[in-house]
């Protein structure tokens, strides 16, 4: 039997980067299993989030649009479980004991560390943060997970989870599931718009940065009018293309044209041309998930719910792991 894990931090918007590195697989996934059927876990990491700083009020709100997102793009609560990640102790509880399985110079060499850390320039670096990737070991060891759908930034993370789920089999016996990372190539590393060079990201100090799920027509419109291009005028995916290529890659995912065929409907036509239509493209692919999103949210009693038996459905498996793993490490007396 094989188990699907994967989570989204709850930390401001939600963006198409987020959408086609992640949840586009979860659904497909869900929907087509691999052989010898999965169930699959989807987890709003919560307490991931809290690892940067957040505004209480803001946290809890995005922590409901979030679940909203992931029911309005296709996660269905009948055929996967869908929970926040701090309703269940078991995840910091033997997040403890993994931290003393995990060594430092493994979590120094983590890039997304390097890189959200650096951001710290006036207040000190939270802990947290450093231990993030072991919380996130936590999350996907505790289902004794096969297959982890992420972007590629997550890899990283997950081949960490690998190294530290082999350590503690090694110590104490077989007891861990080793995972593995499944990365759609085509939508592995969605790049900011506004710079092709680096991943769209939702803490980018431009909103031009990202197109949000949630982003009206108006917007879309906006920003894609000012996305960065190349030099030249060909439309053609090009390593010396990166925005172009971009821009490509983004336009096949939401219209489901190859890029070979998008390359050949824009041969000759002008940047301005392609963008007015990619624009567009997004628009109607965001408009099904934006008007299912809306009429979420609007019975939160039903969304809490949902949640609340998400969390009871996975309380059993998570309950077994870390039962298992304690008496492992010795520290079940009582
Ligand atoms: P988060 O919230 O940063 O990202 C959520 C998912 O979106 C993917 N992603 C992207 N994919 C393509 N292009 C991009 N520009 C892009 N930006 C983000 C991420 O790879 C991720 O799949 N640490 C995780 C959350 C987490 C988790 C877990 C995931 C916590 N525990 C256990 C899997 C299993 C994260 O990055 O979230």
């Amino acid at each position: 039997m094989k188990r699907i894990f994967s989570g989204i931090q709850p930390s401001g918007i939600i963006h198409i980067g987020n959408y086609l590195g992640a949840i586009k697989q979860w659904v497909e996934l869900q929907n087509n299993p691999p052989a010898l059927g999965a169930d699959s876990i989807f987890c709003i990491v919560d307490l991931h989030a809290i690892t940067e700083p957040q505004n209480p009020k803001e946290l809890s709100k995005n922590i409901l649009s979030i679940a909203a997102i992931y029911l309005a793009a296709g996660i269905d609560p009948k055929k996967s479980v869908i929970f926040v990640q701090s309703s269940r102790p078991e995840h910091t509880e033997l997040a403890w004991i993994l931290n003393c399985n995990a060594h430092m110079g493994e979590l120094e060499r983590m890039t997304q560390f390097k890189d959200k850390s650096a951001k710290f320039t006036k207040t000190s670096i939270p802990v947290g943060l450093f231990d993030y990737p072991v919380l996130m070991a936590a999350d996907i060891l505790l289902y004794k997970t096969t297959e982890v759908p992420v972007g590629e930034d997550q890899k990283q993370h997950v081949e960490l989870t690998r190294d530290i789920a082999e350590r503690f089999n090694h110590k104490y016996g077989q007891t861990f599931v080793i995972p593995k990372p499944i990365i759609k190539q085509t939508s592995a590393r969605i790049m900011g718009l506004d710079d092709p060079t680096k991943k769209m990201s939702k803490s980018a100090s431009s909103p031009n940065n990202y197109i949000a799920m949630t982003d009206n027509a108006d917007i879309i419109r906006n920003k894609i009018k000012k996305a960065v291009t190349d030099s030249g005028t060909e439309i053609k995916a090009d390593i010396k293309k990166p925005a172009i290529t971009n821009l490509l890659n983004i336009y096949s995912e939401v219209s489901g044209k190859a890029t070979a065929d998008l390359e050949k409907q824009y041969s000759g036509k002008t940047y301005a041309q392609f963008k007015a239509d990619l624009a567009e493209a997004i628009i109607e692919f965001l408009k099904p998930i934006q008007k299912k999103y809306s009429q979420i949210l609007k019975d939160e009693n039903n969304l809490k719910q949902i949640l609340k038996v998400g969390s009871e459905k996975v309380a059993p498996i998570a309950q077994k792991t870390l039962k298992e793993v304690k008496e492992k490490v010795g520290l079940s007396v009582l």
